[in-house]
């Protein structure tokens, strides 16, 4: 297996959309930042140089680092920050992902413009399990702030959450494209030649939004998602929320020179659509033949779902079926030994008699330590997290999911996390409670791990009935689990990898308000099958007591 070494410097510059100009944090000079290409098994080193002038951390989404929570990223949970001025390298360890993944900032809201791809080709000496495509494009779906965002950040917290923070356009690969004002010269142009197939490799990096994306003509054969090989999926559109990655073949086999490639906003919060300033407009790039053709201005994707489409995102996440082939088997944990009933709720929180919007699962907001987790624990050091997560039975639901019952719009705080013996079989069941009916879906990501979503419904969790129906053979692997707005699904995953893992929603706006916990999977018995020591080098958390 091969190692690469990857200089990251961290540096403010210059970025003008939308005829107006911010200073905004980047890596290396580029937005979007720079693709990291690897095979399977391979291990990366990236020095980050924090060149900026605040503390930041970098995550590596989808890879599991296996025994190595140290380089994980998520800030207060396994690190504290990288300060101006100074550096840190992380090991990135790639075991068995292969597809798209990506890395991004995981403090404060910098992951704006602090993010790229991870492509990881098969292992040295093993093919794709689909014909080899003739070329591959990287397509970063994402989202721009006119404001200064961690100051936007701010505001929201100080307002007690209530502020929208909307961005002002979306992007694909860092352009809204055509369709937005002052965007027409800088649209991105992706260039293929007739009669061709294109691995098309899609990352939603945007802060708060699902989106759904199209191209005009063009089917899509979606053949991975989140590192992992899936069923080939046709489909005339996709709807990928925020720190999902899917990679599609596209057949270029059309007539006409130009075509819109297209993302648009998917909400399943109406409210939100008609009362927040969402830019309502669509990002744009140009799928273009090489060749001779009469431009003509390309054709917009009429299979688009409209904004609000609830069914839309609904159907196209139940297609999803693992490869589960000879050469890439599934591994279903079918004797669960820890089973965790989780709901996922924005609420209000009372604080110094104030009123914040708050977000829980199982009514507990997640207040972050002021050392790591990660430290806490594997130091022995108490008072900084408590391991009382709230077990709470599937009869609950019904409760919490009672939009009238006036306690759960109130949540406790806390630091409250979920132990697992190492090896065990895990199933949680996600329950949406949708307590203010202006609640979202929520991507839920667990670090350090991928989960089988065995089961996905609409409506309140039923543990006599739906379990009969999950699906055990061929679930979707994913890092990023979609729990419906109005509805559940279940997820398991054997405990195989020690360490701290943060769980969290991948919204943004629902992470910084509590929606996390943090899953510690315990040591084996073994060195092989214990977390690895710390390097010695870890940022420290500004105490002389913890340094290293
Ligand atoms: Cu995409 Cu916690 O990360
Ligand atoms: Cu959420």
């Amino acid at each position: 297996a091969g190692v690469h070494h990857y200089d990251f410097v961290l540096k403010e510059e210059n970025f003008t959309r939308l005829c107006s100009t911010k200073s905004m944090l980047v890596v290396n000079g580029s937005f979007p930042g720079p693709t990291i290409r690897v095979h399977r098994g391979d291990t990366v080193y990236v020095n980050v140089h924090n060149h900026g002038n605040y503390g930041v951390t970098i995550h590596w989404h989808g890879v599991k680092q296996p025994r190595n929570p140290w380089s994980d990223g998520p800030v207060y949970i396994t690190q504290c920050p990288i300060q101006p001025g100074s550096n840190f390298t992380y090991e990135v360890i790639f075991s068995e992902e292969e597809g798209t993944v990506w890395w991004h900032a995981h403090s404060n809201w910098t992951r704006n413009s602090v993010h790229g791809a991870i492509v990881i080709y098969p292992a040295q000496g093993t093919t794709f399990p689909y014909l080899q495509p003739d070329g591959e494009e990287i397509t970063i779906l994402g989202d721009w702030f006119k404001s200064d965002l961690n100051l936007a950040v701010e505001e929201l917290l100080d307002s007690g959450g209530n502020s929208a923070l909307d961005p002002d356009a979306f992007t694909i690969n860092g352009q809204p494209g055509d369709l937005f004002i002052c965007s027409k010269e800088t649209t991105h142009h992706w260039l293929v030649d007739y009669g061709k197939t294109y691995l098309l490799r899609v990352v939603n990096v945007a802060m708060n939004a699902l989106l759904f994306f199209a191209i005009a003509e063009h089917n899509l054969t979606i053949v991975g998602t989140d590192g992992a090989y899936i069923k080939p999926v046709v489909t005339s559109y996709i709807m990928i929320g925020p720190g999902q990655t899917m990679d599609i073949l596209v057949t270029t086999n059309q007539s006409l020179g130009q075509y819109y490639m297209a993302a648009r906003y998917f909400t399943s919060d109406t409210l939100e659509y008609s009362s927040h300033n969402y830019p309502k407009g669509n990002a744009t790039a140009i799928l273009q033949y090489r060749g001779n053709y009469t431009l003509t201005s390309p054709s917009f994707p009429t299979t688009l779902p409209f904004y609000t489409d609830y069914n839309a995102g609904l159907s196209f996440m139940k297609q999803f079926r693992s490869l589960a082939s000879q050469d890439h088997p599934v591994d279903v944990p079918q004797n669960i030994s820890t089973r965790m009933f989780v709901t996922t709720s924005m609420n209000e929180n009372v604080y110094n008699l104030h009123k914040y919007l708050a977000a829980s699962l199982n009514n507990v907001t997640w207040i972050d330590p002021t050392i790591s987790v990660l430290e806490a624990y594997y130091r022995n050091i108490s008072g900084f997290y408590t391991t009382d997560f709230p077990d709470v039975p599937p009869e609950f639901f019904d409760f919490l999911a009672d939009s009238l019952g006036l306690d759960v719009t109130q949540c406790l705080r806390g630091t409250k996390v979920k132990i697992v013996d190492y090896n065990e079989e895990v199933e949680i069941v996600f329950q949406s409670t949708n307590v203010f009916n202006s609640s979202q879906n929520h991507p839920m990501h667990l670090h350090g791990y991928s989960v089988y979503v065995v089961g996905l419904g609409e409506g309140i969790f039923n543990p006599d009935e739906d379990p009969k129906g999950y699906n055990l053979v061929d679930p979707p692997y994913v890092n990023t689990a979609t729990v419906p707005k109005t509805g559940w699904i279940a997820v398991r995953f054997r405990a195989n990898n020690p360490g701290v893992w943060l769980f969290h929603c991948h919204i943004e706006r629902h992470y910084t308000v509590g929606m996390n916990t943090v899953i510690i999977t315990k040591n084996g018995g073994t060195p092989e099958t214990s977390m690895q020591d710390p390097p010695p080098y870890m940022p420290s958390c500004g105490s002389s007591l913890f340094s290293y």
